[in-house]
């Protein structure tokens, strides 16, 4: 088959941007003096940022390895050029490929803005369709998916299985090993988008001890979904359209966030050229944090303990003395609201409408109210981010705990895609490799073990604490 368009390559600079001349050339340069030496060094500014390679040339020595820019967390660095998303954490903006968040939620289907991730315009009615055709045609999994499956115990968590499942899909596609085949990557681009959300119903039926849901081709991308979660036994699944549109926002929210931990993850591991779906799998594996996409789950298990908005003052003290963190507060990007944060409050009540009603409504509502009223979290500039009330939503929808962020999963696919796109695209790109400031022995002698002093106490693992009930049990 046929790719109907390549992506577009990000723009390429000139050898003489490369170098900074065009920069230099406009007088964007700093000035470095190194007390050390007294030596002064000029590097090229451009788009705001110093090359750390040119900091090496900066030596106290000729044997000096050279100067190095230590930024662990990357707090300071940017990894690549992208033209994906744009995000201003202090204004609270997001756009993906220069459209605002806002008006793609208003406007978009999900599928419509995974187009735009991966091929940079939105599409013609022509090539939606034919996009969304073959997605659609392609959400069935192997078969043999599901034996592989059954062989997860009935409560293994179903992010773990969703883990493992991209990372055995690229068993079953090895020609996706040829990165650079523009059909290869459009097939892979496809197929992942299409069949996440089966491997995601699927871990959930394995955990519920229900037999697996096919894909339902007449029904859109969301209520596919629904569908294949939901569906007990009835010959046609109709989904609330209320809950679908719903579903359909959360994924555009969640759909691509630029140099996120799992992109990162996704971009270091892809940068080995390994095939994307591997390189997809690091990134399941990144999103499962409780720092990341753990953090939906969280917030629902915060809320949860919380109990009554009475607990609440206690609940913040408990914060601010550092015991715990609120979750779903704080962003490394945004120090304003995070605007997805604020599409989702707006659909919760609609959700709510069509659901049961859900009390924890009234408990995070109260507590982001509290949080924002005190100096500890407006003095850090921490805000309600997207995960603060997407674990409502889903849990209006009936999805358990343990699926959060499985769904964050599902969406977020199109924008890993997309940006390992535009990584295999970009010349400058090569394999993800840091340096690091070694701080342990040098050229010591080996000691034979007669000479050996230390600690009495022999090292092993800690006394085992005692057995905590599995879960479901
Ligand atoms: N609760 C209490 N204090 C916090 C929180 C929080 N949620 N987040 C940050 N702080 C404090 C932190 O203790 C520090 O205070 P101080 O300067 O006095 O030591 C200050 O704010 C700066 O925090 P940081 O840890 O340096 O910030 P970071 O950029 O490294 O961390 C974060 C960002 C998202 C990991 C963090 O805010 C956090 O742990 N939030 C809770 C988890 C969460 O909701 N994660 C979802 C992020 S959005 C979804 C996604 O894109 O993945």
């Amino acid at each position: 088959m046929a790719p109907r368009q390549q992506t577009k390559n990000p723009p390429v600079e000139t050898a003489e941007e490369k170098t900074g001349a065009a920069a230099g050339e406009r007088g964007e340069t700093l000035t470095i003096t190194d007390n050390r030496t007294g030596e002064t060094y000029e590097v090229e500014v451009t788009d705001g940022t110093v090359r750390a390679m040119d900091l090496r040339q900066i030596k106290v020595s000729d044997d000096d390895f050279g100067l190095m820019a230590y930024d662990p967390a990357f707090t300071n660095t940017a990894s690549c050029r992208s033209a994906i998303t744009f995000i201003d954490g202090e204004a609270g903006v997001l756009e993906h490929r220069g459209y605002s968040i806002e008006q793609l939620c208003e406007h978009a289907t999900y599928l419509e803005v995974a187009y735009l991730l991966i091929f940079g315009e939105l599409p013609t009615k022509a090539q939606l369709q034919r996009w969304v055709h073959d997605v659609t045609h392609h959400t069935f999994v192997h078969e043999d998916i599901k034996k592989f499956l059954d062989g997860f115990r009935y409560d293994a968590h179903p992010m773990g299985i969703l883990l493992a499942s991209v990372g055995a899909l690229s068993t079953f596609y090895p020609d996706a090993k040829q990165i650079d085949d523009p059909e290869e990557r459009y097939m892979a681009a496809i197929r992942l988008i299409a069949k996440m959300p089966t491997l995601a119903a699927f871990a959930y039926r394995h955990n519920m001890g229900l037999p697996y849901v096919y894909p339902d081709n007449e029904l859109g991308y969301p209520g596919n979904f629904l569908s294949m979660m939901f569906n007990m036994n009835e010959a046609k699944y109709e989904p609330d359209p209320r809950l679908e549109r719903a579903l359909d926002i959360l994924f555009i929210l969640h759909a691509d966030h630029e140099q996120n931990c799992s992109t990162n993850a996704v971009r270091g591991v892809g940068s080995s050229q390994v095939d994307p779906y591997s390189a997809v799998a690091a990134g399941v594996a990144a999103l499962y944090g409780p720092l990341h996409g753990g953090a939906n789950e969280a917030v629902l298990r915060m809320l949860r303990r919380i109990e009554t908005p009475e607990n609440i003052p206690d609940f913040l003290e408990g914060v601010k003395n550092r015991e715990e963190r609120l979750m779903g507060f704080g962003h490394r990007v945004y120090k304003n609201y995070d605007p997805r944060a604020r599409i989702i409050t707006t659909h919760v009540e609609e959700v709510l409408e069509a659901t049961e009603d859900n009390n924890l409504v009234d408990i995070a509502t109260e507590l982001e109210k509290r949080a924002l009223d005190d100096d500890y979290f407006t003095s850090r500039k921490l805000y309600p981010n997207v995960d603060f009330y997407s674990g409502i939503i889903y849990e209006a929808l009936g999805i358990p705990t343990g699926m959060f962020t499985v769904i964050f999963a599902i969406p977020r696919t199109s924008g890993w895609v997309a940006q390992w796109m535009e990584l295999n695209d970009d010349p400058e790109q090569k394999i993800a490799r840091p340096r690091q400031v070694y701080t342990g022995e040098r050229e010591r002698d080996y000691l034979p073990m007669d000479k050996r002093e230390g600690p009495e106490k022999i090292v092993g693992p800690p006394a085992r604490r005692p057995k905590r009930p599995r879960r479901g049990a």
